[in-house]
């Protein structure tokens, strides 16, 4: 069985002291939200140290929402895996919708930052989906079956074991039109597909998570789904009764 995974995205949100009061609120009652969830949280990079500091001892962990794929060198900007490996990162979101909207970032490139991040003893959330027109196009087995294939090029079984996907459908994060249950598991049951081709019996164990406008009242029929294994959550994991909620859902 994967194990169900719940992390909150929070993007680039929050100030210093507000990731920590969020960190903090989580923390306090992560214990009794759901015991078989592990809980991730994502601040920004220049906030990760701090909230380390919050959730040290605690069994919430910790991830970031990017990295670039060398260990250091003439990358203006960017932050490598090493980096966040030295400070106790997790868990990195890669490869999110986002990224590829408004950074461009290929298949390829996203698949660098994978090997890189489970080189440096991390997780990846590898985070993939489709657009609204895609999926108006009937498409959306064709665009998540190539970014499974492409991203996850070259990556053993037992690496598998450590990577986790988000399937967020674009047109779903931050707008409030979250997929249907159904829809959501039928695009979910592709990609376990994809990954038992890729890896065998490790692809069996990978955490698939749903992620775009995941909330409380949303989450249970969601989390009950036969392969839905946990979320990536947006716009509600910045508030903690809400993230909870969701947790407590599973
Ligand atoms: P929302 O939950 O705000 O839709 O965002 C989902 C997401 O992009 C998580 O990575």
């Amino acid at each position: 069985m994967p194990k169900t995974i719940i992390a909150g995205n929070w993007k680039m949100n929050k100030t210093l002291s507000e990731s920590v009061q969020l960190a903090s609120d989580v923390v306090k009652s992560a214990g009794k939200a759901s015991p078989g969830v592990e809980l991730v949280v994502c601040p920004v990079f220049t906030h990760i140290e701090a909230v380390k500091e919050v959730i040290k001892g605690s069994p919430v962990k910790l991830g970031a929402q990017n990295c670039y794929p060398a260990d250091s060198g003439a990358y203006t900007g960017e932050v490598s895996g090493s980096m966040l490996k030295a400070i106790g990162v997790d868990y990195v979101i890669l490869g999110h919708s986002e990224r590829r909207q408004y950074f461009h970032e290929t298949n390829e490139f996203i698949n660098k930052k994978i090997h890189h991040v489970l080189a440096h003893g991390m997780k990846p959330i590898y985070c993939v989906g489709e657009l609204l027109e895609e999926r108006e196009k009937g498409i959306t087995p064709a665009v998540v079956t190539e970014q499974i294939e492409k991203g996850l090029a070259g990556i053993t079984p037992d690496q598998m074991k450590n990577v986790v996907i988000a399937y967020e459908p674009v047109w779903a994060i931050g707008t409030g039109k979250v997929a249907t249950p159904e829809q959501a598991n039928e695009v979910h049951l592709l990609i376990r597909n994809l990954l038992v081709k890729l890896a065998g019996e490790a692809g069996k164990e990978v955490t698939i998570q749903y992620g775009g406008s995941m909330k409380p009242d949303n989450a249970g029929e969601l989390l009950a789904q036969s392969e839905i294994n946990g979320g990536l959550i947006g716009g509600a994991a910045l508030k903690a009764d809400d993230f909870l909620a969701i947790v407590s859902a599973k």
